[in-house]
């Protein structure tokens, strides 16, 4: 049943990273043939942004390491943008020499994260960033700035506000179009994420440039994608199936789930565009190809026969 939220966006934008968040912390190496055939399901479903692969060290996030043979496999998915993790010039000259011309850098508001995720520190990893950005957007490129650990951080604990709103401000700066912010380790909580999102509001970063990227370790995701709904974002990242983590953030599971998302959202009469009944086909076949099974409640609840019937 539908029953709206007075208040609400009437759309949101699902920016998909299952390709990406979510297979680079897949043990099993999943075969280039059946990412591109997940990414074609995916847009199948109705998603427009599937975020696809990183052109990072292939050492560093072995799953990723065919970036080179999976983008050209997806081409011809019109109306679909497919934007590519890209760390370091080399990863912006790699991923321009195929044709993307969406990329994403990603910061993070923690020294610890940036040294385990960079090998640099946060500042080193911003200046490693702005040239990154400015040939990007010279190319005609859009840019997104991931912002990992703005909430926690399995080193350092709690992120103060004015940590994560200096390196958003030095991001946007330097050229990004939009940013995330990334609880890299799912401990947010809703009154958490709108102080953030109020900080960031009283340093100029208006809502319509910023997505939300929630993991969802501690269940607290949907919570926490409502109250950032309710603060003006309209922008929400998520991963079919639930499948993902950072390999490099210590207890990082996967994240807010595409399905909760949408089967939310629904609920509330807000636009996605998305095929809930594709999707959760989707996730399936990729559990199937991984070997286990969904983390997903509302992917388990529609996948099991009796649960068929339209709420
Ligand atoms: P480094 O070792 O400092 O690199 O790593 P370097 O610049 O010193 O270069 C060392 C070697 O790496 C050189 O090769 C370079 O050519 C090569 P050599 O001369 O020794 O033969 N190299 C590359 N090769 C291929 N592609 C490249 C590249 N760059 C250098 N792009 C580096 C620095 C940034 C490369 C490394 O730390 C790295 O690749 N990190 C990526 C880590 C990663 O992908 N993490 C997961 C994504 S972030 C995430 O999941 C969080 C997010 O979801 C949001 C959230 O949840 O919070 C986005
Ligand atoms: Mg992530």
């Amino acid at each position: 049943m539908v029953v709206p939220e007075p208040g609400l966006p009437g759309r949101v934008r699902v920016h998909e990273v299952g390709p990406r968040d979510g297979l680079q912390n897949e043990s099993a190496t999943v075969p280039t043939e059946v990412k591109a055939e997940f990414v074609r399901r995916l847009a199948e479903a109705g998603l427009t942004t599937i975020e696809a692969t990183s052109f990072v060290h292939p050492k560093w996030v072995p799953q990723l390491a065919d970036a080179e043979r999976l983008y050209p496999l997806l081409s011809g998915l019109d109306g679909v943008d497919l934007p590519v993790l890209v760390p370091n010039g080399l990863g912006l000259d790699r991923a321009l020499a195929l044709g993307a011309r969406r990329v994403a850098v990603f910061a993070s508001a923690t020294e610890s994260f940036a040294r385990a995720n960079l090998n640099r520190s946060v500042d080193e990893s911003l200046a490693m960033f702005e040239p990154v950005v400015t040939r990007a957007k010279r190319a005609d490129g859009h840019v997104r700035g991931y912002l990992s650990m703005c909430f926690g951080d399995p080193w350092e604990g709690p992120v103060p506000l004015a940590r994560v709103v200096r390196v958003c401000r030095a991001l946007l700066d330097m050229g990004c179009d939009e940013l995330s912010l990334g609880d890299t380790i799912g401990v947010a909580t809703p009154g958490h994420v709108t102080a953030l999102l109020e900080a960031l509001a009283e340093a100029g970063v208006p809502s319509g440039v910023l997505g939300v990227h929630f993991h969802d370790t501690y269940g607290q995701a949907l919570a926490n994608t409502l109250a950032a709904l309710r603060s003006g974002v309209t922008t929400v990242d998520a991963s079919a199936g639930g499948l993902g983590g950072c390999p490099y953030a210590r207890s990082a599971t996967g994240n807010l789930a595409t399905e909760d998302l949408v089967w939310m959202l629904r609920g509330l009469g807000i636009e996605t565009g998305v095929d809930l009944g594709l999707l959760v086909a989707t996730s399936v076949w990729m559990s199937e190809r991984l070997g286990r099974p969904s983390p997903s409640r509302t992917v388990r609840a529609l996948a099991s026969a009796d649960s068929h019937k339209e709420q």
